[in-house]
């Protein structure tokens, strides 16, 4: 069982996005070791078809398994919607979503009983957040809206650009006129748009991030199947960082997001597991 407790978490977005789990991961477990594998080479999985996201998912996970995680968290909403299904009991580690912890975070946060899901389109196609959102309360309206053009906002560094008050404004109005009292932030990127598109859409409409109970779900996980490290004082948990491409441009990025100064991080032939 001490290996297993000192093993890494293996997580996997299809860029940098998925960071933004990490960040909420080293707020709530900071005893935990991280493993990030971040596919580059085939960002955006919006905008394929669900058989390519689960092989890519699958190989991704076969990757990860290779540093002897012990858990894997799918922080990608397009493949946790696409493919936490299909890939769960494929392997012998415990594997989560992002989509089943957001979805339930909304729930609580809404009032009204009206929620808006903004994700990439392939998220927003399978209707996954209504489904999982109506598993939980069948009354909930639930308005869902893909917003594609945030994630290359985001990933060539466009936050504070004039152009994506524009695209924020392009995507939302619709959402701002209706009367959702929650929204869910349902893909990895938007957390980094965040303070603008709250500003936009006013005090009203409460912003769920579905990171945070990610994070506390995991933490549920590892402790009921007492895997959770058990910590030693003056130990600095370890991060690593893999791409499969372009690894020096995911380092600044991710510079820009992490709290710490991100390694070295290593490019992986992804195509080959
Ligand atoms: N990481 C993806 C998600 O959370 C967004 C970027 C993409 O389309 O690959 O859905």
């Amino acid at each position: 069982m001490e290996c297993k407790k000192t093993a890494p978490i293996g997580v996997f977005d299809s860029g940098v996005g998925g960071l933004t789990v990490v960040r909420e991961m080293i707020r709530q477990l900071p005893e935990e070791n991280i493993v990030y594998f971040g596919d580059t080479a085939r960002v955006p999985y919006g905008s394929k078809s669900q058989k390519t996201i689960i092989r890519f998912s699958e190989q991704i996970i076969r990757f990860l398994k290779t540093k002897q995680v012990k858990a894997i968290v799918i922080a990608c909403n397009t493949a946790s919607a696409l493919a936490l299904d299909a890939v769960r009991d494929e392997f012998d580690v415990p594997v989560m979503g992002v989509v089943i912890p957001g979805a339930r975070a909304a729930v609580e946060a809404t009032l009204n009983q009206k929620v808006g899901v903004v994700g990439t389109e392939a998220t927003v196609q399978s209707g996954m957040y209504t489904k999982i959102i109506h598993e939980m309360n069948p009354q909930i309206q639930v308005i869902e809206k893909a917003c594609p053009l945030f994630v290359p906002l985001v990933e060539e560094g466009f936050k504070e650009h004039v152009v994506t008050q524009e695209v924020i404004e392009y995507y939302l109005e619709s959402l701002r006129d209706t009367d959702i009292d929650a929204m869910i932030l349902g893909c990895t990127h938007y957390p980094l748009l965040r303070s603008r598109i709250k500003r936009y859409l006013g005090d009203k409409i409460q912003i769920v991030n579905p990171a945070y109970e990610t994070a506390m779900d995991l933490k549920a996980v590892l402790e009921k199947q007492q895997m959770a490290h058990d910590g030693v004082s003056g130990r600095k948990s370890q991060y690593e960082f893999y791409v499969s491409d372009a690894a020096e441009k995911f380092r600044r990025f991710a510079n820009t997001v992490m709290p710490f100064d991100v390694p070295e991080t290593n490019v992986v032939n992804i195509e080959g597991y």
